[in-house]
């Protein structure tokens, strides 16, 4: 579904990714992980064409992205959910669903069966069609976030630290939903995330980062006690 090949992308002069390969395959949930400032956000915003290069490759489903804006990659059928969330908080949650279907709306044939979809996912976010997205608790944030993005009818959907600042209860339900979208719907998605735990509940396979450079990958099965000491333990 997603390959990347030695990517190298630099910010002001300094080097911030070092050659960062990994892939995701189809219905595959793979964890991209590492502490904080390791580079995941740089590499996910260079898949999504929100930040240039120095070199390396970028192909989802064997096409190449290399010079496509990010629209194009979205249409293409990459959803992206930010870290953080980026949510329109003066926006009520509709107009925030709203946002995802038109600024992709080709690729969803049935909108009503999409959105219901999205509310049987997130039944709280039904609930709260006519609130702004502001005053939402951080969990239901980072829901619609999520359905904002499923709603672009993504084949990779990435994540970037969805359970950051979210309360236990809602990690789960979140974890939860990770698990459905893979299972049911064969969403490829790649997730960052630095809770170990939830990367060996949900994931099939890990990247592990550490200063730029991928240090350790595979199943995730194979992640061990000693590469989670070393590079991704605070
Ligand atoms: N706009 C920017 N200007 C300057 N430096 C930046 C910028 N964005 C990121 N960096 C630097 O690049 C490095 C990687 O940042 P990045 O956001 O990719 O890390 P991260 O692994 O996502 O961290 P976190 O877990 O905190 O989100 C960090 O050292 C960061 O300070
Ligand atoms: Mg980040």
């Amino acid at each position: 579904m997603l390959k990347v090949d030695s990517l190298h992308a630099d910010i002001g002069g300094s080097q911030i990714l070092r050659g960062v390969s990994l892939e995701c395959g189809p219905g595959e949930v793979a964890c991209l992980m590492g502490r904080n400032g390791v580079g995941k956000t740089t590499t996910l915003k260079s898949i999504m064409g929100l930040r240039d290069i120095r070199s390396g490759a970028l192909f989802l489903e064997g096409q190449n992205l290399q010079g496509l804006a990010p629209d194009a990659r979205a249409r293409l059928g990459i959803g992206y959910v930010p870290q953080g969330r980026d949510i329109f908080p003066h926006m009520t949650v509709e107009e925030n669903l709203r946002i995802g279907y038109v600024a992709n709306g080709s690729r969803i044939a049935n909108v009503k069966a999409a959105l219901e979809r999205i509310y049987a996912l997130f039944p709280v976010l039904k609930e709260m069609l006519g609130r702004k997205g502001g005053v939402l608790s951080g969990g239901q944030q980072q829901q619609l976030a999520i359905g904002r993005a499923l709603l672009t009818g993504p084949k990779l959907l990435i994540l970037d630290e969805p359970t950051e600042g979210i309360q236990p209860s809602i990690i789960e339900e979140i974890g939860e939903t990770i698990k459905l979208l893979r299972s049911s719907e064969k969403l490829s998605i790649l997730l960052v995330e630095q809770y170990v735990d939830f990367c060996r509940e949900v994931g099939d396979r890990y990247v592990a980062m550490d200063r730029g450079a991928v240090v350790s990958s595979g199943p995730i099965g194979a992640l061990t006690d000693e590469v989670v000491k070393v590079h991704l333990q605070v």
